[in-house]
């Protein structure tokens, strides 16, 4: 290889905007006179409803532009106009929707205004990471300013209300949805939707550039039997509350305006008709005030778990705390009757239809129905250059380096580099998964990054060199939503050559595999957690070459690497990571970014080890540290005759370009007592020879307790920028708080005893203290 010449800029801490971070919930700035104002208007106006307007507030079509089921609408145009519908979602552009407003505004009796719906996932048109690479980040400026983003975008264009964010804890990399979470921990997922709600509905929802969000899919959607998508969940109430529930309260906590029930069961009924979860836990143990909202015919899909026919089921979902139905019109059709037979009352219509009239007045809806949406904000604000920047440093703060031998990246900014993958030419998949606004033509290819960006310097050559699998059949499956694979069926030999020949020519490799946009998300999910194939038979061949290769892994879940993690020299994993894809890879593959992502999911071994997490139990035969570390056999213990205990890749792992030390770590106390505060510090060190950010962990393990407790459980992180040579004292405040769980009554408290505190890297790297907490 020729010598080559290292490009000088390794990115600082990224560039936040000017914007200001949201701490609290919108409605903490609501005065005590807006309060009252609100409850007279609402009240005043469902006093002048008829039951059929009331129930029709309860109605929320799709429009058609865009459909998850078998059921479509109907004569929606017609039913605003009788006063039928309360919402629209999945119709796009500010005139279309203004339109439709229009027709409510000046054909129906009342003139109520509708509310606009969409899934803003992971964007808008701007598109950011999917949500498991945002989650990865751990940075959580930057994982609000992608949601204020996405509002801001999605408001200009029309839309009022996101279906976002979605919480659901999973540790079934099975589970094609997985993608559009932020993982297996609850501590990190809290976090996340914390401060996802906050970005998009800042401070004051009723802004323009605010919309409500609505933290799905309550609950337990992420834990189907055996990964498959929609499949039963059967779990304990003290894992719900301890392992499951702390992402959907922390949404509910930061106020959300919405919650949508989940398709699953739970405690063997249906989410959606489930009282006990809608009312008990979300109303009254969480103190939750805005409106429920069914998923994608939640209710009708009932009918089909063996609740009963259609009157049954929508009276089950209004009994149990639901207020709008998604699609289906269980309630439109059949709550009407429902009343004049006795099996719901006028108080539950009433009180649902009141919450979504309250959500329309915080939405500024009353006073202005078109606040959202003005075509001429929107070609200003939507897929704007500044929007698509922040956009391109989420990306690239997103990415997890896996592995980096002999230091191969960064690359240098000079030479050959041949590009290969199924992937590395095509826009169409660079967006993701559940990306419905995004302009996916429009994403930025890896080839394109690399060349836009260090094509002066740079010599890129590319090549297919595989498709995504040999079986065209699954291959046309995995390119849903349009999101087309370009499948090249010329024999496979010619493929594995033409990219052999390119590599040949090269000094280095840069290997794109994994996964296409649609293999993960919702109806996503597989059997098989490897990377196809097909791409394994195009490294082992690149290999064979000599040439140093470095993946990028493109992927929604996590895969199974073992078979491939040893021939390469560096793998970066990208997700899929949203418009400025290309730019932003091609940014930390050169070193303008150095990668500081963390694994915020565990990477197994094999899917035999699924379901395999961090904070797991102790059980009462553990395999011993040193067998578990070095992979021994026991038998009589728990573990596997044919697989190590220990994951790939652990919870919180992520390499940089640069090295951090850490200190010892110091406590300020070890024999704390009552609700005192102690201090857990180390001081890191960035010895490497690069500027970058280390995400700091703390973990603690509650030693004995009234119910089994997790070997450990994340309980703070920081996010530190190092210039090479510098040092940082990082410190983390520990309270009783931060040791409190579900026993097995289901109180929240906290249990005194012997605690180990402990700080790393990752989920596995960490030094560790012996405290003694007395009450
Ligand atoms: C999904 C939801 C989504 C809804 C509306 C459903 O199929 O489960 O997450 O918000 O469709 O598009």
């Amino acid at each position: 290889m020729k010598k080559l010449i290292l490009i000088a800029t390794i990115a600082l801490a990224p560039c936040f905007s000017a914007q200001e971070m949201v701490t609290k919930p919108y409605q903490s700035y609501q005065t005590e006179a807006y309060k009252v104002k609100k409850k007279a208007f609402v009240e005043n106006l469902l006093a002048k409803m008829t039951l059929d307007e009331k129930i029709g507030q309860l109605n929320l079509p799709s429009s058609g532009d865009f459909t998850t089921g078998q059921a479509t609408n109907s004569d929606i145009g017609k039913k605003i106009e009788q006063g039928l519908v309360g919402g629209l979602f999945n119709i796009k552009g500010a005139e279309k929707i203004k339109a439709v407003q229009k027709v409510a505004l000046e054909k129906s009796r009342l003139k109520i205004p509708l509310i606009f719906g969409m899934d803003v996932i992971h964007g808008y048109e701007t598109t950011f990471p999917i949500p498991l690479g945002l989650a990865a980040s751990w940075d959580m400026n930057l994982v609000q300013q992608s949601a204020a983003v996405a509002a801001k975008e999605a408001a200009a264009d029309g839309i009022s209300w996101t279906f976002s964010p979605m919480t659901d804890i999973s540790r079934e990399p099975r589970w094609g949805r997985i993608s559009e979470g932020s993982g297996e921990d609850p501590y990190l997922g809290s976090e996340v939707a914390k401060n996802m709600v906050y970005g998009y509905q800042g401070k004051d929802l009723s802004l323009k550039n605010t919309i409500m969000a609505c933290v799905k899919h309550f609950a337990l959607y992420g834990a189907g039997e055996a990964g498959r998508d929609y499949n039963t969940v059967d779990m304990s109430h003290v894992r719900m509350f301890n392992e499951y529930f702390p992402p959907y309260k922390a949404a509910v906590d930061a106020g959300v305006g919405s919650v949508m029930a989940s398709f699953n069961e739970v405690d063997g009924i249906p989410a959606t008709g489930n009282k006990w979860l809608q009312t008990e836990v979300l109303r009254k143990m969480w103190g939750f005030d805005g409106f429920v909202v069914t998923d994608y015919t939640g209710i009708n899909e009932m009918i089909e778990h063996g609740m009963g026919d259609l009157q049954q089921v929508s009276a089950l979902a209004l009994k149990a705390g639901v207020d709008m139905d998604m699609v289906g019109e269980g309630f439109l059709k059949t709550l009407k009757q429902s009343l004049e037979e006795g099996k719901v009352t006028q108080a539950e219509i009433d009180l649902a239809a009141k919450r979504i009239l309250e959500a329309k007045y915080d939405l500024g809806l009353f006073e202005d129905p078109y606040r959202y949406g003005d075509a001429k904000l929107a070609s200003k604000e939507v897929f704007s250059k500044e929007n698509r920047n922040v956009a391109r440093n989420v990306a690239a703060q997103s990415m997890v380096l896996m592995k980096n031998e002999n230091n191969i990246l960064p690359l240098k900014n000079s030479g050959t580099v041949a590009v290969i993958g199924p992937l590395v030419n095509n826009s169409l998949n660079m967006t993701g998964t559940w990306s419905v606004a995004a302009k996916h033509g429009e994403a930025v290819s890896l080839v394109k990054g690399l060349q836009d960006n260090f094509g002066k310097d740079v010599k890129f050559v590319s090549a297919k060199g595989a498709n995504i699998d040999y079986s065209e059949k699954l291959e046309n499956v995995y390119a849903a939503h349009g999101k087309l694979t370009d499948r090249d069926n010329r024999p496979k030999e010619v493929l594995l050559k033409e990219a052999v020949d390119v590599a040949n020519k090269s000094d280095v490799v840069v290997l794109a595999i994994g996964e296409s946009a649609e293999m993960s998300g919702e109806s996503s999910s597989r059997t098989e957690i490897d990377i196809p194939q097909s791409q394994i038979d195009l490294l082992k061949e690149l290999k064979k070459t000599g040439k140093p290769i470095v993946v990028v892994l493109f992927t929604g879940r996590p895969l199974a690497l073992t078979n491939m993690k040893d021939l390469p020299d560096a793998i970066l994993n990208v997700w899929f990571a949203g418009s400025e894809a290309g730019n932003a890879i091609s940014d930390v593959l050169f070193g303008k970014v150095n990668p500081s992502g963390k694994l915020p999911v565990t990477f197994p071994r094999s899917l035999g080890q699924v379901p395999i997490y961090y904070n797991h139990k102790n059980t009462g035969r553990p395999l011993g540290a040193d067998q578990t570390e070095k992979c021994v056999y026991e038998r009589f213990r728990s573990n596997y005759m044919d697989e190590c205990n220990t994951p790939l890749y652990p919870f919180g792992f992520g390499l940089s370009y640069s090295k951090f030390d850490y200190s010892a770590m110091s406590v300020s106390d070890v024999n704390p007592k009552g609700n005192q505060t102690i201090q857990a510090s180390v001081t890191v060190t960035n010895s490497g020879n690069y500027d970058g950010a280390e995400v700091v962990q703390l973990y603690i393990r509650d030693k004995v307790g009234s119910i089994t407790r997790p070997v450990k459980e994340l309980k703070g992180f920081q996010k530190v920028y190092l210039k090479k040579g510098e040092s940082k004292k990082v410190t983390f405040n520990i309270s009783p708080e931060d040791l409190k769980f579900y026993n097995n009554a289901l109180k929240y408290d906290w249990e005194a005893g012997e605690f180990d505190v402990m700080i790393g890297t990752n989920s596995d790297e960490v030094q560790l203290t012996k405290i003694n907490w007395t009450k």
